[in-house]
């Protein structure tokens, strides 16, 4: 098992609809580590790095409007197999077919609507981290309550 980083954004909706404390709630609740966090208004030119590999397919005009349509909140969040773990919270892309208890599955029933962004791998946390993070932005910290949170093998 290792410990991971993963860039999870707050999207326009989410900000619009003040589910800012409640995405953080969730995601400190899982025992997960926020090391990094700012709001930030995404460009075309960003949202075209971001999403790279959604630049050509047909749903980009309209994602690219979405998400630069107001500030999303910016994170880095880290822990045991903190890619996965998150993907599993934010729950599918879809929120009509997203299951109940994850954060997309609770509040939301659009697919464009979505409210969080996370990334899909380890490849692609560390390229989107570095888009929207210098380093010296990431305050990695020991946790103090870490040992209750999880076992030492775990990590
Ligand atoms: P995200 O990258 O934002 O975390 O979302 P995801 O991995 O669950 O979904 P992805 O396939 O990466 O798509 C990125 C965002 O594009 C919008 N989308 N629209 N019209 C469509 O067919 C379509 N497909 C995707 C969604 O807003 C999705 O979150
Ligand atoms: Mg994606």
């Amino acid at each position: 098992m290792s410990c991971e980083r993963t860039l999870i954004l707050v999207k326009p909706d989410g900000v619009q609809r003040k589910l800012i404390g409640t995405i953080v709630s969730r995601i400190e609740n899982k025992g997960l580590n926020l090391i990094a966090m700012k709001m930030l208004n995404v460009t075309a030119e960003l949202s075209k790095q971001h999403y790279a590999e959604h630049v050509e397919k047909p749903f980009y005009s309209d994602l690219e409007e979405f998400i630069t349509s107001a500030p999303v909140v910016a994170m880095v969040v880290e822990g045991p197999e903190a890619v996965s773990v998150m993907r599993t919270l934010i729950g599918a892309t879809n929120g009509r077919a997203a299951a109940p208890g994850t954060i997309r599955g609770d509040y939301g029933s659009s697919r464009q609507m979505n409210m969080i962004h996370g990334s899909d791998s380890v490849e692609s946390a560390a390229r989107e981290i570095n888009i929207y993070f210098q380093a010296d932005e990431i305050c990695s910290f020991n946790v103090a309550l870490g040992s209750w949170l999880c076992a030492a093998d775990e990590l």
